[in-house]
């Protein structure tokens, strides 16, 4: 069977999918209901071609069977589009405000939540740097897939990409390079592990795993953009919870939810950038 034949004939029903996903949620817990049924069907669809399955009910029987399936099938279903200073404007913003906004804090939290392979990660550990914030730092970086998150904490990327974000830097600081921050080795940039230094990778579902508290930034960039406007409006409340008094959230170009967002509970910091401030 050619792949794109394959991958263009397979259609899902709303009740394959819904068979599919009830036994992921009864075996493993994870619960897709919030995630928008389209975008899930496309990446259920592309899995398939993966693991070179024909059809929903042989992925069905797979999760059923195989306990050690369900991780390679997350790695495979979560979308892990990203890049460094993706969005130059929300860097140059962040660099700002941490010598503005957060100057008399004695300390920094932040929590990288959705952080794919970790390009928003050392983005951020590039902008601390690069803004002389020196007081202690801790950070989360959290994700459901396990293989994007070991990635970020290797730090090696393919040299092709960084094209794309030596542009993205050069917007954001155009009197340096991002050069100094990796060396490359057989078509593979390696970076500077020390800019991260500060942070702790953990899985962590944002629909069904409890939220820790007290922190000063939230990133949850591009994450939301899968899930139906019900769970963005509770996932809102918890982010909200989660921040520190005057704490920002920082949202994907994309999650365009500015009706969803209560007035009552974040304060618009910047449209540009998407930077809300716990009120
Ligand atoms: C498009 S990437 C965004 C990466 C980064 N935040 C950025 O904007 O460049 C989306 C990430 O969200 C993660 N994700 C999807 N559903 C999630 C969930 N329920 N909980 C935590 N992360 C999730 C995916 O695994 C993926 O790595």
């Amino acid at each position: 069977m050619e792949p794109e034949q394959s991958l263009e004939s397979i259609s899902i029903s709303d009740e394959e999918l819904k068979s599919l996903t009830d036994a992921i949620h009864q075996r493993h817990g994870i619960d897709f209901s919030c995630y928008e049924p389209k975008s899930l069907k496309r990446r259920v669809i592309r899995s398939l071609h993966i693991f070179k399955l024909n059809a929903v009910h042989e992925l069905w029987i797979k999760i059923l069977k195989d306990r050690s399936f369900i991780y390679p099938f997350m790695d495979e279903i979560s979308v892990g589009l990203t890049a460094m200073f993706r969005d130059p404007v929300l860097w140059k913003k962040m660099r700002q405000l941490l010598n503005d906004h957060f100057s008399a804090k004695s300390s920094l939290s932040i929590w990288h939540a959705g952080c794919s392979s970790g390009e928003e990660v050392y983005t951020m550990g590039i902008v601390l740097r690069e803004s002389n914030f020196n007081k202690p730092i801790s950070a989360r970086a959290t994700d459901i897939s396990n293989q994007a998150m070991t990635i970020a904490r290797s730090g090696e990327y393919h040299a092709l990409k960084m094209i794309e974000y030596e542009k993205n830097y050069q917007a954001f600081n155009p009197l340096s390079t991002l050069k100094k921050y990796y060396t490359v080795n057989n078509d593979i940039a390696v970076f500077d592990t020390s800019l991260i230094q500060h942070v702790n990778f953990e899985y962590h579902n944002l629909i069904t795993d409890p939220f820790a508290k007290k922190h000063d930034i939230i990133l949850c960039r591009n994450v939301m953009i899968y899930f139906d406007n019900n769970a963005k409006l509770k996932l809102f409340d918890k982010f909200h919870e989660a921040l520190n008094p005057g704490g920002l959230f920082i949202i994907g170009f994309y999650d365009a939810v500015l009706p969803l967002v209560d007035a009552s509970k974040f304060k618009v910091l910047d449209m540009d950038a998407k930077i809300f401030q716990k009120i």
